[in-house]
Formats: C-alpha cells, structure tokens, sequence
C-alpha cells in the first residue's frame, strides 16, 4: 500500500510517499535552515508561516516524483505531535483537508516514533523487538521498541536534549546555526582529550541524562580563557564536548541494552548523524555481539518518508484520525497525554 506522508514539526516542510512502509517512491524536504540562521535557531513565527508557503508545492512535488495521483494513495500519513505547535498545525491542517476532499484515511503519527522508524527505509531486516536511542533538538530518549507500535521509556535526559545541548556548544565556540552539524564538522580535528568535562551527577533513573551542566561549564571556560588570554581553539572544544556527551550516550544505552538482554540498537533522530556518535555506538556494539542500524544519513534529520514507514505500521494497527484531529506540541512516546 502506499501512503502520503506530511511533515512540518519544525523548520523542515516535507513530504514523501512510501510503499509498504518500507521503499520510499520520493522524499521532497524544503528546509527553511538559511532563514533562520540569522537568528541563530529557528523562530517558531516564521517556520509556521513558511510552511503554509511551501506545504502545497511540496505535497504535489512529492506524488509527481513518486509518479503517483491520489488514486493510488491508500493513506494519508501526518505528524500531529511533539513539535513547535504553529509549523505542526499547518501539515496536521493540510492533512485533514486533503483526506477530507479525496476520502483517503488519515493516520496521526508521532514524531519520535518516525524517527526510530526512518531506520525501516534502509535496513530491510529490521523488525522490532529493540532498544532505539533517539536523540534530537528537543528529546533524548532510551525506548525500548517492543512492537511497531508500543514503546517504553527506559532513559529521558532530566533538562537538555544532546541536540540542544549540540547546538549550544557550537554558538559558545562561535559556529552558526545549525549547530550540530557544523561543531561535528570542526572537531573532526580536534584534540578531544584536551579538556576535561565533569560527570553528570544523576539522581533520578540509572539510564537518564544531564547535559545542561556540561553547556555551562563550555561556557564557563571560554570566559575563563578568555579573561586569561588565552586561546581556545573550536576543534579542541567541539571534539572534547562531542566525546563527553557521545561517550555517555553510548554508555547508558549499552547498560540499558545489557540489563535488559536485549542485543539489537538502533540509533534514531538528527544526532544519530553525529560521526562520533555512529563510530563510538559501532565499536561498543561490535565489542559485544550487538547488532547496531544506524538511518542513512539524509534520514536522521526530518523528513516525511520516515513519517510513512511509521504511518504504514500506525495503519496496520488500526490508527486513524478524522477533522477533529488536533496538533500536540508535547507528547511522551507511549502518546498518553502529559
Ligand atoms: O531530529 P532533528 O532533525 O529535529 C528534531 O526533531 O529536533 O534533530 C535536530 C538536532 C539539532 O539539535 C542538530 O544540531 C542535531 O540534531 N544534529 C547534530 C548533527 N546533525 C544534526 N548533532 C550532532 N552532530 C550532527 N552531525
Ligand atoms: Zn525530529
């Protein structure tokens, strides 16, 4: 079956369609990233108006790529919650009127859910039961994937997500939005023993993560530095903060995989392209025996064809949506409500 995915959580217009949950037919992605680079992250006014500008020519760009008409589409895929609320209303609204108009079923799919599930697209094997890292801007869980459908929560960050806590780290050492991305460009050169970050001292479950002190003691450092005279070299910061935070990520995910016997690891959300991150979670998993897919790399940001492989699952369990389908800007995995 083929269904039509929309998203549109962030800064990221995009559609695809997707047969079988599995092969994707097109992927268009309109990112609006240039735009708010100037203000150095996403300003959450504009990102909802540039989606209702980009969402039609994106929908029809993406069945003209996949050769399709909504005669061939047996669903319609959309992500309704976690996300920036105005950029989320605008592909939940567009959702609802064109399964309105043409009758096909609309399916309401979470945003993290699409994250793990970007990984079916490109590794054909991959069947749940897992254990799935996702790490975004906005979240950073350990879920154990027990079906295509149900999920539970084994680790949560308790302030930062590795994405912000990324994002943060890159505008300390001067690097443009988005952060990330850029720190994980630069400190491919970097000496990433040069400082020594403090260990997040946790208090609440043994897999969660604390990532806001390590921000401030980046900060706290090039202040110091500088007040010194002292230089601080991006490399050197970048590549020892991306140690710090991976080398934890790896390390909580591993024990929660081990104390919970589980031996296949999926790495999902826009952190799971973090070069480190892929190196460091393969050769603690190969250690091991542990079987690790990773998304392709144009899969770990957002997309829609990620939303199509979950919304092929979501429908074959009987979800659907009609007009009374709202967006949801907070939502835990398990979709009870907050
Ligand atoms: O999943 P995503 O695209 O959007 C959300 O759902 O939040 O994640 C975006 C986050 C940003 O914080 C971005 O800086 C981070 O993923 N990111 C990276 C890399 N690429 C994207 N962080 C580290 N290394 C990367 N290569
Ligand atoms: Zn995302």
């Amino acid at each position: 079956m083929k269904i039509l995915s929309i998203e549109s959580s962030c800064d990221e217009t995009a559609a695809a369609v997707v047969e079988d949950g599995r092969k994707v037919l097109s992927n268009v992605v309109a990112s609006q990233v240039e735009e708010h680079k100037i203000y150095g992250g996403v300003v959450p006014e504009i990102a909802s108006r540039r989606h209702v500008e980009a969402i039609s020519g994106v929908v029809k760009s993406a069945l003209q790529d996949a050769d399709c008409t909504f005669n061939e589409i047996d669903a319609i895929a959309v992500t309704y919650a976690p996300g920036l609320i105005g950029a989320l209303l605008v592909g939940v609204n567009f959702a609802k009127g064109l399964s309105f108009s043409t009758g096909i079923p609309l399916v309401p799919v979470h945003h993290l859910r699409s994250h793990i599930a970007a990984n079916y697209l490109t590794n054909e094997e991959l069947k749940p039961p897992f254990l799935s890292l996702v790490v975004s801007g906005g979240h950073s869980h350990i879920v154990n994937v027990k079906s295509y459908t149900e999920f539970e929560v084994l680790g949560r960050t308790r302030d930062d997500a590795a994405g912000e806590a990324m994002d943060k780290a890159a505008r300390t050492v001067g690097l443009p939005y988005p952060g990330g991305v850029n720190l994980d460009k630069i400190s491919i050169n970097g000496d990433e023993n040069k400082y020594k970050f403090p260990t997040p001292h946790i208090s609440t479950g043994k897999y969660d993560f604390s990532f806001s002190g390590l921000k401030t003691f980046a900060v706290n450092l090039v202040h110091n530095a500088s007040q010194k005279g002292e230089e601080v070299l991006p490399e050197d910061l970048g590549a020892s903060f991306i140690k710090t935070v991976t080398d934890i990520l790896v390390k909580n995910t591993i024990m929660a995989a081990e104390d919970n016997n589980i031996k296949q690891i999926v790495l999902a959300g826009g952190v799971s392209a973090n070069s480190r991150l892929r190196k460091k979670m393969s050769e603690e998993c190969e250690r091991r025996g542990f079987k690790l897919y990773m998304p392709e790399l144009k899969y770990c940001g957002d997309n829609a064809a990620m939303v199509g492989a979950q919304g092929y699952y979501e429908f074959l369990n009987g979800k659907r949506a009609d007009l009374k389908l709202n967006a949801v800007a907070s939502m835990p995995i398990t979709e009870e409500i907050d």
